[in-house]
Parts: C-alpha cells; sequence; structure tokens
C-alpha cells in the first residue's frame, strides 16, 4: 500500500481505520446521535452482504422506509441529516459494537448483524480495494491477505469486529445472520428476519422477494437507468456498480495458498477461541 495514498485516504480513530469519507468530527459525536424506538440498525463489517440484505429488507415493508447512508458517513452535517428524516429509518453501519451511539443500546432498537466467512470476506474487500478510488492502492493479494490479518485495513479486524457484536448475539433485539445461510436458504432466512421485525409477509410474498433478490437481479437493477447509482449503503463507496463482483460461498478457495490457510486458521483459532461461532 502506498504510504501517500494511505495518508490521504485513511485516518485512525479510537485505533480504527476510517476513510476520511468518515470526519474525524463526525466519529466523535456519534454518541449524542439520538436514536428512534423504530430505527431498525443493519450492520456489517465491509463486504459481508450488506447490500443484498439492504435489498431484501426494503421489499418487506409495505409502508415508507428510508434506507439511510452509514451512521459514520459523512461530516459533521450527518447527524442532522438524519434527524430531518421521517420515520421508519433503517440505518446500516459498519462500526463496531463499542461504537454504536449509545441511544441505540438504551432504546433497544431492533439490530442485524450480518457476517459472512472472513476468508471470503477478505477476498471480497480485496477486490474492492483494488476497483474503489477511496480506499488506498494494495500492491498485490499478498500484501492485502497482511494487511486483512493484522485489522490494518478500514473498519480495522475482522475478528474484533464480529467479537465485540457476537457477545451481544443473545439480546433480544439483535439478530445474527449469516452470508452462507442467506445463499443456502434464503426464504428461510428472509422468514426469520419478517418474524423479527413483526412484519406480516405471506410465503409467497416471501418467494418473490428473494427471487428479486438474487445476484444476477440485483447486479442487473444497478445497469438500469432507473436505479440510483448514487445510493449505497456502504461508507466506502457511492458506486454501485461496485458492489456486485461474484456473489459466491468459497471463492478465497481461488486466492489462498496452502500456507496462507494455514497461517489464517492459526490466527481464526486463537482468536475466535471464546467465540460460539
Ligand atoms: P463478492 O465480492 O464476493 O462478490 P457488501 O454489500 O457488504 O459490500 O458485500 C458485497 C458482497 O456481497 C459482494 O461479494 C457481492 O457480490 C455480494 N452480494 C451482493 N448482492 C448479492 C446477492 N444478491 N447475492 C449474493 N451475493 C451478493
Amino acid at each position: 500500500m502506498s504510504n501517500s495514498g494511505e495518508a490521504e485516504l485513511l485516518h485512525t480513530f479510537k485505533g480504527i481505520p476510517f476513510t476520511t469519507r468518515s470526519s474525524p468530527e463526525l466519529l466523535k459525536s456519534l454518541d449524542t446521535f439520538d436514536a428512534r424506538e423504530d430505527d431498525v440498525l443493519l450492520v456489517s463489517y465491509p463486504k459481508s452482504g450488506t447490500h443484498w440484505l439492504a435489498g431484501v429488507i426494503t421489499k418487506l415493508y409495505n409502508t415508507q422506509v428510508t434506507i439511510t447512508s452509514p451512521i459514520e458517513f459523512g461530516d459533521i452535517s450527518q447527524l442532522e441529516e438524519l434527524n430531518k428524516l421521517s420515520s421508519k429509518r433503517i440505518i446500516p453501519t459498519h462500526l463496531d459494537y463499542n461504537m454504536l451511539p449509545p441511544n441505540f443500546k438504551n432504546k433497544k432498537c431492533k439490530m442485524i448483524y450480518i457476517s459472512r466467512n472472513p476468508k471470503d470476506t477478505a477476498v471480497s474487500m480485496f477486490h474492492y480495494y483494488r476497483d474503489n478510488p477511496n480506499l488506498p492502492t494494495v500492491d498485490s493479494w499478498t500484501a492485502f491477505f497482511d494487511l486483512f490479518l493484522k485489522g490494518k485495513v478500514v473498519c480495522g479486524s475482522w475478528f474484533d469486529h464480529f467479537l465485540s457484536w457476537e457477545e451481544h448475539e443473545d439480546e433480544k433485539n439483535i439478530l445474527f445472520l449469516f452470508y452462507e445461510d442467506m445463499k443456502k436458504d434464503l426464504p428461510k432466512v428472509v422468514k426469520d428476519i419478517t418474524l423479527f421485525l413483526s412484519l406480516n409477509v405471506s410465503d409467497g410474498d416471501i418467494q418473490d422477494i428473494c427471487e428479486k433478490s438474487s445476484f444476477s437481479e440485483m447486479k442487473n437493477d444497478t445497469e438500469k437507468e432507473n436505479s440510483d447509482p448514487t445510493h449505497t449503503v456502504c461508507a466506502l463507496t457511492s458506486n454501485r456498480k461496485l458492489i456486485f463482483r461474484k456473489g459466491a460461498v468459497g471463492d478465497w478457495k481461488n486466492y489462498f495458498t496452502p500456507k496462507q490457510n494455514i497461517r489464517f486458521q492459526e490466527i481464526f483459532d486463537e482468536k475466535m477461541k471464546l467465540s460460539k461461532m
């Protein structure tokens, strides 16, 4: 990674790298954010299937909902902008649990955390780094692999992020989802989401929503003229075309060398020893 690129595009807040699209002033003022009881948070480490989940969730409501930009994205005016929006707000975020505005916790807002095999997440993020001008340049997969394992990538360590949220897995207002489960049986996951959000959606409508949320449908939607290319639920880009790459499980096998796989596994086992995953 080039130093000048890194210096211009990233900064560190509370030990976590953020892009300069999240201003330090905004990050400092997050604690003052006034959540509403009916806010729904859509939480993820980058490249875990956030857009997929957001696409599904918006289709489940038959009332007006607004998917906002990520809470940590923008300058100091962001919180004011979010305050102006009428309910119901679906608010995406890549924040670690410890950085979440306390009001969301006190008001027991519903939060959905989506996670993905960190090996596939790493590969997806590598491509994102390469294609996204808002992120520093990486020279090779090998270089990126090292940065990812050290947590020296945007949003920090995958392990710390996951563990910070997993600690709260049993709280009734938090639903944990896995990308791989969505790939395996999307209607089942969507049913679980409707129960969690107390939404009454028929099995037929769930089936229909799942068909419209397939990788190919969602990718095609971004190509259509009427889709808004500047609206993303990711704090790292405003270009929807960068989001839909391959949409597969197990792509890591095409990138990890056997040695990298062993190293990853050792670190995974060590960091996740207290995890239920
Ligand atoms: P890949 O880069 O492995 O293809 P996020 O939305 O959190 O940025 O995650 C992006 C990842 O989710 C990308 O992974 C993208 O292709 C995948 N994705 C997006 N929509 C999807 C869908 N409908 N089905 C499966 N995967 C999807």
